[in-house]
């Protein structure tokens, strides 16, 4: 028995709960230029010297592009019953605008298939941050025009892989696209201005809406949805100014966000705080972005220790902390989807991404990572906990199947629950992966003729049930 993983018994999720894994294309494909695929942002931006941790890119990644088969015997083997990935927009269309690539369109529509033959559900992400080159030159999201190129983009992939999709998410993140991409310039396209970080995230958030109504009036049948980065805001201290900061970096990443989507309106507070910098806006926008959709996706990784001096990494001294520096803090997530599901009208959530950055030890052909399979479980149960407190979820998603291209930390830091040796490519279960196959296996078993099923959660729990099984 790992005697890292909490023994709480009696995990209570609904019986058609989703459980998956989750990757994005950038991270992963590789095969940058070829089939006719365009330059993406990130390509471009990886070039500059500095911006990437290892000074790598996604040249060659996980070469997904040609190993696709293989990965999705590995979701496969995992047992998940959904696998959530992203779409290249410039390998389907290379410019944005103009002619399509039908090449491209192939490797997504075998994907596709390949996974409804292994019986996985098709989580399909639009945006995952690759806007085409050719766009940003343009003005690239700081450019409304950017937003008809999209809905063109989601009605084709509607076209193509819709019948057979199970979801739609339009945009990963737009935080992060706007803040990290324009504000901080640390993503692509690594810009530093706060009014064109702001216009992004409403032409982000426009387009969102455009796609999603554009998408419901051509029928489609996958579920609409988009991805946001939460994290619960806590002060350092109970000092006003500490007090006040927490409400305005709340208002900053969940507020503007999304009080938009559900209530039709940015948050006062947090328009008066941009004052010249705060978005154009036209008429009509707010209700656009407001459309109703199936469902909302939290990626949660952590929270944040606010505090008004700026200074708190020292709240974090003698805390788990994983190799991104990121605060292990499960009871946040219970914490933060009990309190969305309280301040707003939602739809049934999914938590489409959770994981974490740590140190693997490859050994003999295995790798030992408890810190992950500890991470991982005490998110599943911090799920259950909210679902308990009344939480309409609908699944669950491990960040990542495997190793990948973290952004601008490039390879070094790794997520997967699959080790990927990128000198061979060779692909190894982690005992995370292990792990999670089993709690999957052992969930079905459990799932028979019950409308809630128990989730055994230790080693000693797995015997039992399997032994009466
Ligand atoms: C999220 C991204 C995902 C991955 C994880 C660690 O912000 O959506 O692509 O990089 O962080």
């Amino acid at each position: 028995m790992n005697p890292m993983i909490p023994a709480d018994f009696g995990l209570q999720f609904p019986s058609d709960f989703v459980w998956g894994v989750a990757t994005s294309a950038f991270q992963i494909e590789g095969a940058s230029r070829e089939d006719g695929k365009g330059e993406s942002i990130w390509d471009h931006f990886c070039r500059q010297t500095g911006v990437i941790a290892d000074g790598s890119n996604g040249d060659v990644a996980c070469d997904h592009f040609r190993r696709w088969q293989e990965d999705l015997n590995l979701i496969s083997d995992l047992g998940v019953g959904a696998y959530r990935f992203s779409i290249s927009w410039p390998r389907v269309r290379p410019t944005g605008a103009g002619a399509w690539n039908p090449k491209g369109i192939d490797f997504y529509d075998r994907l596709v298939d390949g996974l409804l033959v292994r019986g996985i559900k098709p989580y399909v992400t639009l945006n995952h941050w690759d806007l085409p080159q050719a766009l940003q030159n343009q003005g690239g999201w700081a450019n409304r025009d950017t937003t008809e190129q999209f809905v063109e983009y989601a009605l084709k992939i509607n076209d193509v892989l819709g019948d057979r999709i199970a979801a739609i998410t339009t945009h990963n993140e737009p935080w992060v696209i706007s803040v990290l991409g324009h504000k901080r310039g640390i993503f692509a396209p690594g810009l530093k201005s706060r009014a064109t970080a702001m216009q992004v995230s409403h032409h982000l958030l426009l387009s969102h809406g455009m796609a999603v109504n554009a998408l419901r009036q051509n029928g489609c049948k996958a579920k609409l949805g988009i991805v946001l980065n939460l994290s619960p805001m806590h002060p350092a201290s109970d000092s006003t100014e500490d007090l006040a900061k927490t409400v305005t970096e709340d208002g900053l990443l969940l507020r503007w966000y999304m009080d938009p989507l559900f209530k039709a309106a940015y948050p006062a507070d947090i328009i008066a705080l941009l004052g010249q910098d705060a978005p154009h806006i036209q008429n009509g926008d707010l209700q656009t972005i407001a459309t109703p959709l199936d469902f909302l996706g939290v990626n949660y990784y952590s929270r944040s220790v606010v505090s008004a001096s700026g200074n708190w990494d020292v709240h974090l001294s003698g805390r788990e902390i994983t190799e991104m520096g990121w605060e292990v803090y499960p009871e946040g997530l219970t914490e933060l989807l009990v309190r969305i599901s309280a301040d707003y009208r939602l739809p049934p959530i999914y938590v489409t991404e959770n994981g974490g950055a740590f140190k693997d030890h490859y050994k003999n052909g295995s790798v030992k990572d408890p810190l992950r399979t500890d991470y991982i479980a005490r998110h599943i149960a911090a799920v259950a906990d909210a679902i308990a407190q009344g939480v309409r979820m609908e699944g669950y998603m491990v960040w990542s199947l495997m190793d990948n291209f973290e952004w601008a930390s490039g390879y070094e830091k790794r997520f997967g629950i699959v080790h990927v040796d990128y000198a061979t490519q060779k692909r190894t279960l982690k005992d995370s992966a292990l792990w999670y196959k089993k709690f999957l296996q052992h969930q079905t078993i459990l799932r028979s003729g019950n409308d809630k099923v128990l989730i055994p959660i230790n080693q000693t729990e797995w015997n039992t049930v399997a032994a009466g099984a």
